[in-house]
């Protein structure tokens, strides 16, 4: 089976993999002057970011650290429950760090509330967030994203990180998943 074959479980395609591309070189452009003269660390969150972690962390012209975390968020079925384990903590200290966050998406919100409250409490300098995608209508927290890439509609997606058990981080573009795929 040939890779991109896997496109075509998609039922509407949200975001190709150019518009990311021309987003996030938009938003390290934006990096570039809010950074100057600072040293950034920045910190992907696993597994979901991975893909923007390498393409963003690539479009920089800055001197950056990068560093990873892994949480779960407990809770029934997909949806995010606000209360977060720690299953890889960062091997960073962020004592007076320029600490940029590094999301996938922002969906309920609860996942980076929780991060920022717990990286507050580390002595970081400057903590920020940087999500490729955000679903305004699925917020239950409001979280302060300084660079965000799309808005999208409150619909499940997969794609560039984002899997659906754990299929589909492969998929260059962001998209909805057919209903054949979940039956
Ligand atoms: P929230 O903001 O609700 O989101 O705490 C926590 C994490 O859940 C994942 N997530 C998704 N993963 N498609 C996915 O593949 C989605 O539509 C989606 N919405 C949330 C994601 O890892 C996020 O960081
Ligand atoms: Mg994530």
């Amino acid at each position: 089976m040939h890779a991109s074959d896997i496109e075509g479980d998609l039922s509407t395609v949200l975001v190709t993999e150019a518009e990311i591309h021309a987003k996030l070189a938009e938003i390290a452009r934006r990096i570039e002057t809010d950074y100057a003269g600072k040293d950034v660390l920045l910190v992907g969150v696993l597994k979901g970011a991975i893909m923007v972690m390498a393409d963003l962390a690539r479009e920089l012209r800055l001197h950056v650290e990068t560093d990873w975390m892994a949480v779960s968020s407990y809770g029934a079925g997909t949806k995010s429950s606000g209360v977060v384990q720690i299953r890889k903590d960062l091997d960073s200290d962020l004592t007076d760090r320029h600490v940029l966050i590094v999301e996938d998406i922002i969906d309920s919100g609860l996942t980076l509330s929780w991060l920022l409250e717990n990286f507050a409490s580390r002595g970081a300098a400057s903590i920020e967030v940087c999500a490729l995608l955000r679903k305004p209508e699925a917020a239950k927290v409001e979280i302060e994203c300084r660079y965000v890439g799309f808005d999208i509609p409150n619909e499940f997606v997969v794609g560039y990180g984002l899997d659906y058990a754990e299929k589909y981080r492969n998929l260059r573009d962001v998209g909805v998943l057919a209903p054949h795929v979940y039956s």
